[in-house]
């Protein structure tokens, strides 16, 4: 950050958070929650680090923001070493972070005693462990920055769905797993936030993991949800339950 630019990311006056100039990683950058979520964090005027797998979507995105390029990162956050690298080069194109918004996830709806063990395992690495191990390699440059981490969970972490038992139990396990970080990190500082949105718009449940979505009603559309969701980050939120939105 330039000589005379205010700190940002950080909680002002009435408790707000100023993302001008926030440094902000986005992992899921390119779904369909994503894309609205970096464009209102791109107007509001942060900096930006998107991470996913596919590289040439990344870069369409990244194409499509009047700002300053952001940096994209591409990745497969289910590789052990792969959540730390991507905080890593954030990290260095930025200078520090103040938010991590963490959207990458995928979805699955095999019967119960029909899944298949990769299934089982996708479920779990992408739904729970990227995300613990992506907090856990963030943590350091939040501390230093008093800053936010915002975990999107699901509706499915407040209550068992029939139909979607493993997609729902990973949800269930990291909605836990932030629930408690947000206790245990509140003295330092640190503002750890479990968003749990509805079923939304974004063709999500058309690309499982394993098995055939069940029909669902309509869904919320995009831009609201991630309208919530930068409002959760500017307002100082500490948790956005599925009534939320
Ligand atoms: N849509 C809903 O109804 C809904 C409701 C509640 C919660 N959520 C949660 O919100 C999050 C975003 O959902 P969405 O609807 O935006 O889904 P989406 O449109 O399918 O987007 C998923 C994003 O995650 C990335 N991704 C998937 N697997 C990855 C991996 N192994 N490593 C790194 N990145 C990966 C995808 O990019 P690549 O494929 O290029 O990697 C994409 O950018 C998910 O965690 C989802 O569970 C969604």
């Amino acid at each position: 950050m330039g000589v005379g630019v205010r700190p940002s990311g950080r909680r002002g006056r009435l408790g707000r958070v100023d993302l001008q100039n926030a440094r902000v990683l986005v992992t899921g950058a390119t779904g369909g929650l994503g894309r609205p979520t970096v464009a209102r964090l791109a107007a509001a005027g942060a900096r930006l680090a998107l991470t996913a797998r596919d590289e040439a979507r990344l870069a369409e995105l990244a194409g499509s923001l009047g700002n300053e390029p952001p940096l994209v990162v591409p990745a497969d956050l289910t590789l052990p070493d792969q959540p730390q690298a991507v905080v890593d080069a954030a990290v260095e194109h930025l200078g520090a972070l103040d938010v991590v918004v963490h959207l990458a996830g995928a979805s699955g709806f095999a019967s119960v005693g029909t899944e298949d063990d990769d299934a089982l395992d996708e479920l779990l690495l992408i739904d729970y462990l990227a995300p613990v191990r992506l907090l856990r390699a963030a943590l350091p440059a939040l501390r230093e920055t008093k800053g936010t981490a915002l975990v999107v969970t699901a509706v499915l972490a407040e209550g068992p769905v029939a139909g979607m038992a493993a997609y729902g139990a990973a949800k269930a396990a990291l909605s836990s797993y932030v629930g408690a970080a947000a206790k245990e990190l509140r003295r330092s500082g640190v503002r750890v936030v479990d968003a749990r949105p509805p079923h939304t718009e974004t063709g999500l449940a058309d690309r499982p993991l394993t098995g055939t979505a069940p029909k669902l009603p309509h869904g919320k559309h995009p831009d609201d949800v991630a309208a919530r969701l930068v409002q959760a980050l500017v307002d100082d939120e500490r948790e956005v339950p599925s009534t939320a939105f």
